[in-house]
C-alpha cells in the first residue's frame, strides 16, 4: 500500500496497491457519490492508459493518480483544467530541482525534464445524467524511477534525471497542494492567468513545430496557445490554424 499523503483541505486521497486504472477506479467512486475533491492513488496501474488511447506503462514506484472535480465547472471549460495540472505538477516537481529551467510544459499537457517527458495528464469528462455538474477526471502519471523506452515521444525519470529523492506520496501531497492553489486562482480569474503562467513556461513557443493529427499533419512555426486552449500554428504562407487535438513534435 502507498504511504500516507499530506492533502490540502477540500481533498481527500485514497490509496490503493494495484488497479486496472485510476480513471476507473475515480469513475466508479464518481458515480457512487463520491465527493468533489477524490482522489485515488494507486502503487501501480495493470491496464493505465494515456491520451489517444494509448496504453500507459505503470510499474511500481512511478506516481499514479486521479483527482475528480464535480463542482464549478462548465463542460465547455473543463480541458482548461489539464493546463492547471500541468502547472500544479510544473510546480510539485520545481520545488524538488534546484534549476526549474530544466522543466517545461508541451501542448497539450505534458511536462518536460531536459526536453523529455517525465509527466502526462489524461482529462476525461462525463455528463451529468441529470443535467447537473459535469464529472472531471484528472489523471496524472509522473515518472519517478522508470519512464517507457519506446514512446512516441522521448521519455525520461526523475531519478535518471539525477533527482532520485522524490517519493509518489511526497509528490503527490505537492501537487494537490499547488492543484488547489492554481484551481482557486481559475475560479477567482478566469483562463487568464493560466493561459499566461502556462505560456511563459511552454517548449517550443516560437519555433518550429509539427503537429500530428488523426488525418493531418501540419508544419509551420508554434506561436501562441489561444484563449481555449488551442496552440496557434502559423505555416510557411501564413495561415493560422488552431490545433485542438494531436501530438506536436519540435
Ligand atoms: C498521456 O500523456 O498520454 C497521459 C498519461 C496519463 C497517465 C495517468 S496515470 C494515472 C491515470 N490513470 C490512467 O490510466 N492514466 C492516467
Amino acid at each position: 500500500m502507498p504511504g500516507p499523503v499530506q492533502a490540502p483541505p477540500g481533498y481527500t486521497v485514497i490509496a490503493r496497491d494495484a488497479v486496472h486504472s485510476t480513471q476507473d477506479e475515480i469513475r466508479a467512486l464518481a458515480a457512487e457519490g463520491a465527493a468533489d475533491g477524490t482522489v485515488l492513488w494507486a502503487a501501480r496501474q495493470l491496464t493505465g492508459r494515456g491520451r489517444l488511447a494509448r496504453h500507459w506503462d505503470s510499474p511500481e514506484g512511478n506516481l499514479y493518480v486521479s483527482l475528480l472535480v464535480r463542482t464549478g465547472v462548465d463542460l465547455a471549460d473543463a480541458a482548461q483544467l489539464s493546463f492547471i495540472t500541468a502547472l500544479a505538477v510544473f510546480y510539485a516537481l520545481g520545488r524538488h530541482l534546484a534549476g526549474k529551467a530544466r522543466l517545461a510544459l508541451k501542448w497539450p499537457n505534458d511536462v518536460l525534464l531536459d526536453g523529455a517527458k517525465v509527466a502526462g495528464i489524461l482529462l476525461e469528462t462525463e455528463t451529468g445524467t441529470d443535467g447537473g455538474q459535469p464529472l472531471v477526471m484528472i489523471g496524472v502519471g509522473v515518472n519517478l524511477v522508470s519512464h517507457p523506452a519506446d514512446a512516441a515521444y522521448p521519455a525520461t525519470d526523475l531519478t535518471s534525471a539525477g533527482c532520485g529523492h522524490l517519493t509518489p506520496a511526497g509528490l503527490l501531497g505537492d501537487y494537490l497542494a499547488a492543484f488547489a492553489e492554481w484551481r482557486q486562482r481559475w475560479q477567482d480569474g478566469g483562463f487568464a492567468p493560466v493561459h499566461e503562467a502556462w505560456l511563459d513556461r511552454a517548449a517550443g513557443l516560437g519555433g518550429p513545430v509539427t503537429a500530428r493529427m488523426p488525418g493531418q499533419t501540419l508544419t509551420g512555426r508554434f506561436v501562441t496557445l489561444d484563449e481555449r486552449g488551442a496552440l496557434v500554428l502559423e505555416t510557411e504562407t501564413g495561415t493560422r490554424h488552431r490545433v485542438t487535438a494531436g501530438d506536436v513534435f519540435f
